[in-house]
This record gives structure tokens, sequence and C-alpha cells, in this order.
């Protein structure tokens, strides 16, 4: 059973159609990328998911249940994690307060800890203010945010967006650490191709608000759209 599948979805923002049948599956443990260029409806394909714009058809579920009429925070409890474009970290909270935004439990010492292993930046930087963090920390920050929540499925939509290179490798190290850690599966949005290409077994280009081509990853590397995009 999949993870996360999507099968004929629509999604239209205000009276403008901006995804049309989007059919698209994630399977247990698997690292998935979402590519394309601009505009093309990458944002909004994980805003759906996670129930924050509606779709006009289709379903969506996460292994047997579906999501497409939950509320977010329902969705969140399901299992599926986000980590927004631009992060959404709260900039007048603390670290460690951000880590436990809307956590029904309260907090939990072994979870703060197993992230402030994973992440020391964190730790050290636990009782300041999130808006001090620099880019990547504020990255490393709405990853672990996400984590906390023990969720099956992360969705991260450009957490390469505005990092310098050192941590775009940080990154991309960390991923597939993540990953086997937690036993999750990710959906990947990245302008970075090459950055998608190392941490994801296949993936997905959306083109005109379709799902233009779906492969593994040494695939899509060949595919003539991706060598577009390299080229510009
Ligand atoms: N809040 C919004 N209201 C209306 N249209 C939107 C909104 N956000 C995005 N759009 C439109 O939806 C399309 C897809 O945007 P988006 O999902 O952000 O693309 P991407 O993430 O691939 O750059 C674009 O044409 C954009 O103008
Ligand atoms: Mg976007």
């Amino acid at each position: 059973m999949n993870v996360l599948s999507m099968d004929g979805v629509d999604v239209s923002r205000g009276d403008v159609p901006v995804l049309h049948d989007i059919t698209l599956d994630v399977a247990p443990g698997e690292a998935v990328s979402l590519l394309g260029r601009n505009g093309m409806g990458k944002t909004t394909l994980l805003r759906t998911v996670m129930g924050l714009t509606r779709s006009s058809a289709g379903r969506m579920s996460l292994e047997d249940r579906e999501i497409q009429r939950l509320e977010p925070h329902a969705i969140a409890r399901v299992g599926i994690g986000y980590v927004p474009q631009g992060r959404g970290i709260f900039s007048k909270l603390s670290v460690e307060e951000n880590l436990l935004v809307g956590r029904q439990r309260g907090r939990d010492d072994e979870l703060l800890a197993e992230m402030y292993d994973l992440f020391p930046v964190l730790a050290e930087r636990r009782r300041l203010s999130g808006g001090t963090l620099s880019g990547g920390e504020q990255q490393m920050l709405a990853i672990a945010r996400c984590l906390i929540r023990q969720p099956k499925l992360i969705l991260l939509d450009e957490p390469t967006e505005g990092l310098q290179p050192s941590l775009v490798q940080r990154l991309a190290e960390l991923l597939p650490e993540i990953r086997e850690r937690f036993a999750l599966s990710y959906l990947l949005v990245e302008q970075n191709v090459d950055f998608a290409f190392s941490v994801t077994d296949r993936g997905y280009v959306l083109e005109g608000g379709r799902i233009a081509v779906a492969g593994t990853t040494p695939e899509l590397r060949d595919h003539k759209l991706i060598v577009e995009y390299l080229a510009v």
C-alpha cells in the first residue's frame, strides 16, 4: 500500500485551474521529487495534500485513509508533515517553543532530545528566538518541527532556496539520514535539480498543470524537459 496516493486530482485557485488530473504516489520509505518551473503548481500540489487548498475533483489517501475532505490539522495528525516554502518559523518564539507548537501532548523530552541530537545547532540555540537564526538554521528548525510530530511522510517545498552551497550539501546528507532513521518517505519540491536528484529515487515533472513526465531519477536526468531546464 502506498503512503500517499493522488488519483485524478484537479485544483483551481480562484477561478483559475492550476492542476489537472494529478495522479501520483509515494511508496513506504520512498524519496520522490516533484520538479517544474516557477508557477507550474508545485506549491499548490503540496498545499492540496495538506488540505490548505481544496481539490475540485479526484481522490487522495494516506495509506488506506481518504484525506481529501480532512482539515489540515487532521491531515497532520494522520501522519503528513509539511515544511513550507520560506520555512514558516515563528520569529518571536524560541527555537524550543517553535518545536513544541501545536503539540497535543505538550512537552516531550525524549523527542526533543532526539531532535537536538540530530540538529546540534538547535540545541545550542534552543532559547534564542527563531528570528535570530540564519537561513540554514531556520531550515533545520522547520524540518525538526515537522519530524517531532513523527510523520510517515514529509512534504518539503524548496528547502535549499536561499541556502549557501555548504548548507545545501549538509541537507543532501541529512535527508537520506532522516529517511532511514525515522523510516519515513518524502516528497521533495525543488528548483535545484541536481540536489533533488542526489536525494530521491524517482520523480515527477509538472508542466502546464499536468504531470508531464514520471520516471526514475536516472530516467529524469536524461529527459529532454530536464535537459532544457538545466540549459536555461
Ligand atoms: N493564493 C493564490 N491565489 C491565486 N492564485 C495563486 C495563488 N498562489 C498561487 N497561485 C497561482 O497558481 C499557479 C501555481 O502557483 P504555485 O503553486 O505557487 O507554483 P510553483 O510552486 O510551482 O512556483 C500560479 O499561476 C500562481 O499564480
Ligand atoms: Mg512554489
